[in-house]
């Protein structure tokens, strides 16, 4: 049973759930908020986190957290959350590698992997109730409620993705890798025979993916028929 603690308000539920690992908080401790003044994303981005819109929270799992193990958690945490969506909404999700869950194309959520000293910090931040975006965003992200018409509670939401995480770290405990990848190249229409384009930092990768290997890296063949593993980067259709 997960210990839950609900702040009104954080700058963001990351350095909270920091802390806490820091002090020894068991595993499948959460830090959840209302909302977040500087809520993080991926590659130093901001997270949009006004209050009544999203769910936002940090869950502290103490898993065999060895740094080649952190690539699978985080595929198994796009599983978790993308089979929670569904279950409330009704709806199809995707998942684009790593671990943006995509509904009609657009993110829905996404998830911040970090690991402090031996835990795995898992935030995940889930838009259920945007009726509008920011203009800089409009074009790729998407709410519950644009696409359903219907409010979402941050708390039930919490409830249905808490259990399938604990589901994925046990199954990756106790199988190893190979199941977590196996279902994350199922899930995801961008694992296998995609043209995408990825933003490398300095260049930009173009090809088409090959599935996972046994890391949890993305497979990209390019054009000239090599191969290129992508350990990390912004994964785009390429059209
Ligand atoms: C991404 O860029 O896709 C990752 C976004 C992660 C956002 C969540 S919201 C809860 C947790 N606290 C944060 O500040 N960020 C993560």
């Amino acid at each position: 049973m997960s210990q839950i603690v609900w702040h009104e308000e954080l700058p963001s539920t990351m350095p909270e759930a920091a802390r806490w690992a820091n002090e020894g908080a068991p595993h499948g401790s959460v830090v959840a908020a209302r909302k977040q003044t500087a809520g993080q994303g991926r590659h130093g981005r901001r997270w949009e986190s006004e209050a009544g819109t999203g769910l936002y929270f940090t869950e502290i799992l103490r898993v065999r957290a060895a740094a080649a193990d952190l690539p699978v958690i985080t595929l198994a945490l796009g599983l978790a959350v993308a089979e929670a969506l569904t279950q409330v909404s009704g709806l199809a999700m995707d998942l684009r590698w790593p671990n943006d869950v995509l509904l009609d194309g657009r993110k829905v959520c996404g998830i911040l992997t970090q690991l402090e000293q031996s835990a795995v910090l898992a935030g995940i931040g889930v838009n259920l109730n945007q009726r509008e975006f920011p203009p800089e965003i409009a074009a790729v992200a998407t709410s519950l409620w644009l696409a359903c018409g219907r409010e979402f509670r941050a708390d039930e939401m919490l409830a249905e993705i808490l259990p399938r995480i604990d589901f994925y770290a046990a199954l990756l405990e106790r199988e190893g890798r190979q199941p977590i990848l196996r279902l994350f190249e199922r899930s995801s229409s961008y694992a296998m025979g995609r043209r995408v384009q990825v933003d490398l930092g300095g260049r930009v990768l173009q090809g088409v993916t090959d599935g996972l290997d046994e890391l949890g890296f993305l497979r990209v063949r390019k054009e000239d028929g090599t191969q290129e593993l992508v350990l990390a980067g912004g994964v785009r259709p390429w059209v």
